[in-house]
């Protein structure tokens, strides 16, 4: 059950944004830890709590990464969550999480089910790893349907259509050293329609954890 339990979600882009709402529409209480100032500012004004790993480790039960980015939850903060916390990734790279910390120092590892394993820790506590830290709706679920993935192409597809064929009507901007270019106002429409569909793919991971009744 996920009402009442607190989460975190490390990254508040547009995977780590379908996370916090879909567990925040199973009653969890949502923080966000976030490095990017306006996706911060976003998660402040949408409601959540922005703070720290650090922080949050103090009443998490549940972690989900979906940074893109390394060492997101590490050996500190596995040694001061509480027990039987819930520990996963949906971002890309099986990275985000330590799990080589946990296998080297934990006292044991035990397989409840397929996908999920319990550590003991030297502490005596307990957490709970899912699909091994490597992204979670395709380990512990099904995936997203191919819809997603064919939708995901179409709008890079259109959106590379649209810069070729609209030059004038995208703008462009040079940030830094990389050249940033903003596509047609009706593009960016049904592109954002498309994110819906991510978000729903994000509700998968949430079924799943309800399906698992851990708690
Ligand atoms: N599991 C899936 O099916 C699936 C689907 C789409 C994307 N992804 C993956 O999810 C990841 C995120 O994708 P996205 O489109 O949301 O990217 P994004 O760039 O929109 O979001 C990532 C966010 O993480 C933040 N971040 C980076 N380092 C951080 C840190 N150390 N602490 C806290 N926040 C940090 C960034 O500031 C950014 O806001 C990528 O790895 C992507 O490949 C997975």
């Amino acid at each position: 059950m996920l009402a009442g339990k607190v989460a975190i979600v490390a990254g508040y882009g547009d995977v780590g944004k379908g996370c916090a709402q879909a567990l925040k529409a199973y009653g969890a209480r949502v923080l966000i830890s976030e490095i990017d100032p306006i996706c911060a500012l976003q998660a402040a004004m949408e409601g959540y709590e922005v703070t720290t790993m650090e922080e949050a480790v103090k009443t998490a039960r549940i972690y989900v990464t979906t940074t893109g980015c390394t060492s997101i939850v590490r050996g500190e903060h596995f040694e001061e969550m509480l027990d039987d916390s819930i520990v996963c990734n949906i971002g890309h790279f099986n990275c985000e999480i330590d799990v080589d910390y946990l296998n080297k120092n934990a006292k044991s590892k035990d397989l409840v089910q397929p996908q999920v394993h319990r550590y003991t820790m030297k502490s005596g506590r307990h957490i709970i790893v899912l699909a091994e830290g490597r992204l979670v709706n395709l380990g512990c679920a099904h995936g997203h349907p191919s819809f997603v993935m064919s939708n995901s192409f179409t709008n890079q597809v259109l959106a590379q259509i649209d810069l070729w064929t609209n030059p004038k009507q995208s703008i462009c901007v040079k940030v830094l050293s990389k050249k940033v270019c903003v596509v047609s106002y009706h593009l960016c429409l049904s592109v954002c329609l498309s994110l819906v569909m991510a978000y729903l793919m994000c509700s998968q991971l949430l079924s799943f954890l309800f399906f698992l009744k851990l708690f």
